[in-house]
């Protein structure tokens, strides 16, 4: 059998605060499926699709700034950033981002600009390949589709 595990992507998803009680937090807003479904079929997707997709869920700032250091040193290949509410309000975590210079896309579930005031901005936007939101958990699908078409392009 040929080897070729070192032609798979690695992929880590980063979800911040509050994200661990989807399916219970605000349904009307965020869906009814739980993170654990989300991530279940994210690893489906990445099966199809070729990618090695890790996932990773903490409430704690520190925590997450340190996965971003871990992403680094393992030199993964990309990032999906769902940091919930530190998105709107984490210098740190931009900070992170840019010193592990990774390919990301951040990822809502809900449209933050359809919301109050305080979440039409975000410390990622201008330091991310893409953003997706507003798909409600379909949104972290169409993210991985997305930094895969960045980290693998097609040939013309
Ligand atoms: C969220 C949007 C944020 O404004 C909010 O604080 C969240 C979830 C989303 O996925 O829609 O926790 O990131």
């Amino acid at each position: 059998m040929t080897d070729n595990s070192h032609d798979r992507l690695r992929v880590r998803v980063l979800n911040g605060p509050n994200l661990n009680r989807l399916g219970l937090r605000e349904p009307a807003i965020y869906g009814a499926k739980s993170l654990a479904a989300i991530d279940a079929e994210l690893l489906a997707l990445g099966v199809t699709l070729g990618v090695d997709v890790t996932t990773f869920q903490t409430n704690a700032e520190a925590a997450y700034i340190e996965a971003l250091h871990a992403a680094a040193d393992e030199r993964l290949d990309g990032l999906l950033l769902n940091p919930g509410a530190w998105t709107h309000t984490s210098i740190a975590i931009r900070d992170a981002l840019l010193a592990a210079a990774l390919p990301a896309i951040e990822v809502h579930l809900s449209n933050v600009h359809a919301r109050e005031p305080f979440r039409h901005h975000s410390t990622l936007a201008d330091v991310v390949k893409g953003r997706v939101m507003g798909f409600g958990p379909e949104s972290y699908g169409l993210a991985l589709r997305g930094l895969v078409g960045i980290l693998r392009p097609v040939a013309t």
